[in-house]
Formats: structure tokens, sequence, C-alpha cells
């Protein structure tokens, strides 16, 4: 990933700010209010509960969230009765996460820590579910990355991913929401991500291509600014949106979620 791409300062008061303007009260936020703006991926909280479904999740489970950003999905996660450690790159995104966690009152379920994917500093076989939630775009060494997954997950652990992947027809059109240009966007196709992911020990146990429903508007302007993608993204969003249209319907990129089991 280029160094600070996502870095933003003020996003706590800028996430607050947006959700006042569009009448929620900020001084009694739900998990459910919060959602739009913290939650960093296609799909929003719909296809964090979808996926949280499909993996099984239930109460007193330990969760590694990888790449968890501002903590939406681990927020989410929390509510039915999980633990999660969310790690991830972007200071500003950890400190904004945990303050975020701290005013919904999460804070004896959901830590937030600085910390790189590809070295993750967790004791081994010390999860029941690694998660990880459109955060491996940018990240060369997907073998590094799911041998990483394996040893932070306990035997008979479980591992989440929702994860654009590259699509029948590239090359890819950018900018993309992880990428101005290719020199930092590295998908795979579904079938390469799925060997990188056999050899790192996993079998997989659903495979679901959730492009379709998970498909944004065509344009920005249909995006309210109370919404993470705006927040974060600003001016930028508006030839984003529209390559992220481009590339979901000339099937340039696809999204998958998937769950794979650790033997
Ligand atoms: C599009 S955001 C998704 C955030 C969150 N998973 C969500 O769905 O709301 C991608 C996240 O991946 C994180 N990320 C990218 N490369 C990383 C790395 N090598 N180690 C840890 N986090 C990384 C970024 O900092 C960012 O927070």
């Amino acid at each position: 990933m280029t160094a600070g791409y996502w870095e933003r300062e003020g996003l706590e008061r800028a996430i607050l700010g947006a959700l006042a303007a569009a009448g929620r009260d900020v001084d009694a936020l739900t998990v459910d209010a919060l959602a739009p703006a913290d939650h960093f991926h296609g799909g929003g909280k719909a296809a964090t509960d979808r996926l949280a479904r499909l993996a099984g999740i239930r109460p007193g489970m330990h969760v590694l969230d990888v790449g968890g950003g501002l903590g939406g999905p681990a927020r989410t996660l929390a509510t039915y009765g999980a633990h999660v450690t969310v790690v991830d790159v972007t200071e500003s995104f950890v400190r904004t996460g945990a303050a975020l966690t701290a005013r919904l009152g999460l804070a004896d379920r959901v830590e937030h820590r600085v910390g790189d994917a590809l070295a993750l500093d967790v004791p081994a076989a010390s999860f029941d579910l690694v998660w990880t939630q459109n955060s491996g775009m940018s990240i060369l060494d997907k073998e590094r990355l799911y041998l990483g997954f394996a040893r932070a997950l306990r035997p008979g652990g479980v591992l989440a991913i929702q994860e654009p992947m590259a699509g029948p027809v590239q090359p890819v059109i950018f900018p993309v929401m992880w990428a101005r240009d290719a020199s930092s966007s590295f998908l795979r196709t579904p079938p390469a991500m799925r060997a990188v992911m056999e050899a790192a020990g996993f079998r997989v146990r659903v495979w679901d291509d959730v492009t379709a429903e998970t498909a944004g508007p065509g344009t920005a302007d249909e995006i309210p600014p109370y919404f993470a993608s705006r927040i974060i993204m600003g001016d930028a969003l508006d030839a984003i949106v529209r390559a992220g249209h481009r590339n979901r319907e000339e099937g340039r990129i696809v999204l998958i979620q998937a769950v794979l089991d650790r033997p």
C-alpha cells in the first residue's frame, strides 16, 4: 500500500458532524445508526451481517479483524457477543475506531491496534475467527498474508473474508477505492485466491460471488455525506464510483465472500 494512502485527520469530528447534520443524535449513537459512516466496503453493514452469519458467529468467540479500518465490522461482530481485536496499519483509522468504540460503550469487547497484516503481532493459535473485509487489495504478498491468518487461528478455527478479486475481463479501470493506479493494486482471480488459501492450509466451506447484491450506485451523487466512502475520499469519490461501476458491469472486478476452515 502507498504509505499514508488512507491517513486522514479529524475523522471522528467529520463522522459525528455528518451524522448530526443528517439528524442523528450523536450522543446516543447505536451500532446501526453509525453503520453508514464506519463500514468501508461494498454492501455496508448488510454485507457484514451476511458474512457473520455464514461464518457462524457466536457469543464469546475471539475474533481477529485484519485491516478492520474504523471498526464498523468489529462493532457489528461485538453485537453478536464476540470479542474482537482490530489490527490496522492506518493510525488515524485506529485512533478514530477506538474513540467510536468507546462512544458506543463497547471498549470491553473491541480493541483497536496499529499493526501490519503481513506481520501480525498476535500469539499463534489464539483466535476462533480471523475476519478480513475489503483489506487485502493493496497487499502483494498474498501467500504470506494467508499463512499469517492460518497461524493466528486455533485448529478448527474459521477464516471469513470479503475481498474484491480480478474478474474475467482485464485490466481494472482506475482509480479504485484503494489505489490511484495499478502500482498499488494487487488483485488476483478467484481461482488464484482460492489456491493461495488452500496452500495455506484452509478448506473452502462457502465461496459466494456477491458482486451484484453489494453493488453501489453508478454515480457518487447518490452517496450521502455521512457515508464512510464520502467522508474518507471526499471529492475523489466521484471518479472512483464511476470507475467502480464500469469495473463491476464489465466483469473487471468481482466481490467474493468466503468462509474457510482451518482443519
Ligand atoms: C477499504 S478499508 C476497509 C476497512 C474495514 N475492513 C471495513 O470493511 O470497514 C481497507 C483497510 O485495510 C487497511 N490495510 C491495508 N493494508 C493493510 C496492511 N498491510 N495491514 C493492515 N491493514 C491494512 C487499511 O488501512 C484500511 O483500513
